[in-house]
């Protein structure tokens, strides 16, 4: 059992706020401001962001610092018992230092320099930028240490994006230097060979662009590694000072949802709490059912990113977003299910985008716990009262974490590389649906599952799964096979150790330096169309194949069940390989869900694995939290319909009511209890 510090030691609740802008309201603060405080007050926000994109009005010229409404704003968050998420100001500059310094703007892949405008758009190696974020965070630091408001920081905004320039191609081959040592060594990672694309200095190589360097695999992976490198440089460089000046104040950065930009589990390690944007797009119909799955996966992988410790959701929608194609609005209940969707997966915080709704601009018509209406009469702002109420009401769940026996293997590495690589079917590898598909039979099952990447420890787990692992780490395969070794449960699929770190072939055969513990050899790959199906039987069920179908030879392992159809007919489809105590299992085909699920039910019940919950009805999810406050089961039902469920005897800590046996659980309703 872990019970974890509250994110904010003098606020030991669950925390209710989001971005506010009262920078935008100056000129009629005396009317405005006030209102926010009441209307903050009255929805039970305890927390709000501020100064996330303020930099214009903190440094309206170079030099000339104007802090004094940050100061009101400060004093009357504190005065009004809310904490400040400060925010250092560099999710987007001023004009004028644009206009001044034009190294801070990015140059794109084609090697156009950008104009001033929008935001997240600089260059992270300028040295120019880095000393004015630098002076600003400091002054930041060094103005509110002592402040009462004071909360935690809010690093930059939804950090993202690459540039091009000369300082960033100085600075990565620098990082390839680093990396190699030798330009020798860089070409054979490369396979530079090929097309005769050797190298003879570093100076020679450019980041990938449409019009220069497109094919380089290994050159592509190496950039894709330097721009999330960059970011954990820049991080680590944005808050040092704050470190220095404010030690006890947590650091955050927020994440966002499946980006290609940043190896989360890389940057997690350099925040104090990992946060993220969760803007799921609830339709109010059967697809929730879905969108929810999506969201559950990205609270675990956030919270895997994080180390397993309470995370933020620090942005959603209080109502619709005005971003996706279309934006409805959401059905009532849905707000609550999302808030507490985030608790349930082990969040400490329920935050919006945003409190209130700007005049002007691009967003003027994104949800808000506000609106254009300024009133506390509208519907949004009721339900937003309720998850305050709500919150409230199951503070006791603070600082409690799942603990899960199952792991699933998501990273970076595999995410970049099969977007890349070009082999079957080049239009989707489906790497990201695939680890959704083995997650959500997980899920289906009523397990809790926790999101690692190859360098997390295996140790904790039973069961740890690792769908489309392409790429291999040095060193995984043994960390693998100490695993098994000891008693635990292994799942390979399809498409698993082709390549080593450097996307180089494993010579020999795949899977790798897995085969031995897998106990197989995987010849050949099928890509099927839309047109083809192949299909096995697994006790006695005959299950679907589709899109990839690997020709694997045992050497050890068990067939389970064999291929039905085409050439291939009778090699195994499914197999599994006793190794030490433990075993592996390698799913050699994709299929749908349904034998995931099967093929799970049974893995869980080797490992004497017991869910959550039992006969967990379709689209219901259910997670658990433990902390020194009792065991905490969420079990929520992301659609439009209701459904029957069996509990056991239990507190639900909403209504204070004890339930045991047959619930109707209502359309949306998310149920927190308390086991006996
Ligand atoms: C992002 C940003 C916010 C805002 C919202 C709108 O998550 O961080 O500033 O633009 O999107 O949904
Ligand atoms: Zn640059």
């Amino acid at each position: 059992m872990a019970q974890f510090p509250p994110i904010m030691p003098d606020k030991p609740v669950l925390l209710h706020g989001g971005d506010y802008n009262p920078e935008q309201w100056i000129k009629e603060k005396d009317v405005i401001w006030p209102i926010d405080m009441q209307l903050a007050k009255k929805a039970g926000v305890n927390t709000l962001s501020v100064g996330i994109f303020s930099w214009s009005m903190l440094e309206p010229e170079e030099g000339v610092y104007r802090f004094e409404w940050l100061d009101e704003v400060m004093d009357m968050l504190a005065q009004n018992g809310i904490k400040a998420i400060l925010a250092t100001p560099s999710g987007a500059r001023p004009a004028w230092m644009a206009e001044k310094y034009p190294e801070v703007l990015r140059v794109d892949a084609m090697r156009h320099r950008q104009l001033f405008g929008t935001r997240h758009n600089h260059c992270l190696s300028s040295p120019v930028y880095r000393e004015k974020v630098r002076k600003i965070n400091t002054l930041l630091a060094q103005r509110y240490k002592d402040h009462p408001a004071l909360g935690m920081w809010h690093i930059s905004n939804e950090y993202g994006g690459e540039c091009h320039c000369p300082l960033c191609q100085d600075a990565f081959r620098k990082w390839l230097k680093a990396r190699y040592g030798t330009v020798d060594n860089m070409n054979n990672a490369f396979w530079n060979t090929f097309w005769s694309h050797r190298y003879s200095s570093f100076e020679q190589v450019e980041s990938p662009s449409p019009i220069g360097e497109s094919c380089n695999l290994g050159l592509s992976l190496a950039w894709r590694r330097f721009t999330s490198d960059q970011f954990c440089d820049f991080y680590s460089w944005e808050i040092a000072p704050l470190k220095e000046i404010t030690p006890d104040i947590p650091c955050t950065a927020n994440l966002m949802d499946f980006f290609p930009g940043i190896d989360y589990f890389k940057f997690g390690k350099l925040l104090d709490r990992a946060s993220w944007d969760n803007y799921p797009p609830w339709t109010g119909d059967e697809r929730d059912k879905e969108s929810a799955l999506h969201a559950s996966i990205m609270h675990d992988i956030i919270r895997g990113v994080g180390g397993q410790k309470p995370f933020m959701m620090m942005e959603s929608s209080p109502s619709a977003v005005n971003w996706h194609t279309i934006n409805p609005l959401r059905r009532p209940g849905i707000l609550m299910l999302q808030g507490l969707q985030a608790i349930a997966h082990g969040s400490d915080t329920v935050q919006y985008f945003q409190f209130r709704k700007g005049r002007g601009s691009s967003e003027q018509y994104h949800g808000a716990i506000i609106g254009h209406d300024n009133s506390d009469k509208t519907r949004i702002f009721r339900e937003v009262s309720e998850v305050g109420q709500t919150l409230a009401q199951i503070s006791e769940v603070c600082g409690s974490a799942p603990e899960s026996k199952v792991a699933l293997i998501y990273d970076w590495d595999n995410f970049w590389i099969l977007n890349e690589a070009q082999f079957g079917n080049n239009q989707d590898k489906k790497y990201i649906q695939t680890v959704k598909d083995h997650y959500a039979a997980w899920k289906a099952l009523g397990h809790q599952v926790d999101m690692i990447d190859q360098s997390c420890d295996l140790s904790p787990y039973r069961i740890v799964c690792g769908p489309m692992q392409y790429l291999l780490h040095d060193g995984f395969a043994e960390k693998v096979e100490q695993f098994v070794r000891s008693g635990g449960t292994y799942v390979a699929t399809y498409i698993t150790g082709w390549v080593n770190e450097e996307n180089l072939a494993h010579m020999g055969g795949y899977p790798g330096p897995l085969r031995q513990v897998l106990g197989i050899w995987d010849e050949e790959t099928d890509a099927l169309d839309d047109t083809k199906k192949n299909s096995f039987t697994y006790k006695g069920k005959r299950y679907a194949c589709k899109e990839v179908c690997a020709l694997v030879h045992p050497e050890g392992a068990n067939t389970l069940a064999a291929y039905e159809n085409d050439f291939y007919q009778g090699m195994p489809a499914l197999t599994k390989n006793a190794f030490g105590k433990g075993c592996a299992y390698y799913i050699a085909a994709r299929t749908d869900r349904d034998f995931l699920k099967a093929l799970y039910a049974d893995i869980a019940e080797e490992s004497g694995l017991q869910p959550l919950l039992e006969n967990v009805p379709d689209g219901v999810i259910c997670t658990e939290r433990i902390g020194e406050n009792g065991r905490f089961l969420f079990i929520m039902n992301p659609q439009p319909e209701s459904c029957t469920l069996f509990l056991p005897s239990c507190l639900n800590l909403r209504t204070k009511e004890m339930l045991d046996g047959e619930y109707t659980l209502g359309a949306y309703e998310v149920l927190v209890l308390k086991g006996q």
